[in-house]
């Protein structure tokens, strides 16, 4: 059995923390949410986007904190949304993504998770490759209607385990090993 240690989640985005928090729960670190709007740095790299938005975190918060910096990346549009998966998902939504795309719908998830405290800087990266449904389907927040990982039939939105293997399980995992690690 795990000893709980008790970590800050910053964002905007309620959702995620919530995902997150159920993950994390699982491996004894009880996170908490800070809810802020972090500078986001323009940039092709979520890497880079990332590491600017943890700094901002623990710059208001002066407390150990993980950030989360995502994007979802359809091959046949060169890999837009990425980085502006935010933006684009405001503007044109889950129905302007359907009707850009023709019969090539490959697409990925990333997840980058930045961990950040007074001494220490670091990132983990999680990927879930999929493709992109021809209709929404399932009431999920942002893409998750629309997202259909390998080897499933189902959208995020209507799957029941998307916890169990989304980019983000995958990104927390990598950071919950390497932090437990760190706290022993
Ligand atoms: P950012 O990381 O806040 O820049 O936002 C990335 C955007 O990608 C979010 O605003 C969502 O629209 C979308 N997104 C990221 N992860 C997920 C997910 O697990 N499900 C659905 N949409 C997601």
């Amino acid at each position: 059995m795990h000893k709980s240690y008790d970590l800050y989640f910053v964002s905007s985005n309620k959702h995620k923390f919530l995902e997150a928090q159920s993950i994390l729960n699982l491996h004894g670190i009880n996170l908490r949410f800070l809810k802020s709007n972090l500078k986001e740095l323009q940039s092709h790299s979520l890497q880079k986007i990332a590491l600017a938005k943890a700094k901002d975190a623990f710059s208001k918060f002066h407390k150990p904190v993980i950030i989360e910096d995502d994007g979802l990346f359809i091959d046949s549009i060169e890999g837009f949304p990425g980085p502006y998966s935010s933006y684009v998902f405001k503007t044109i939504g889950n129905k302007g993504i359907l009707n850009l795309l023709n019969n090539k719908r490959k697409a990925k998830f990333v997840s980058i998770i930045t961990y950040c405290d007074k001494t220490t800087l670091k990132s983990f990266q999680g990927q879930l490759c999929g493709k992109i449904s021809k209709t929404q389907k399932g009431k999920g927040w942002g893409y998750d209607p629309i997202f259909i990982p390998n080897n499933s039939t189902k959208t995020f939105a209507v799957m029941n385990n998307k916890n169990k293997i989304s980019h983000r399980y995958i990104a927390l995992k990598k950071f919950s090993k390497w932090y437990l690690r760190k706290k022993e």
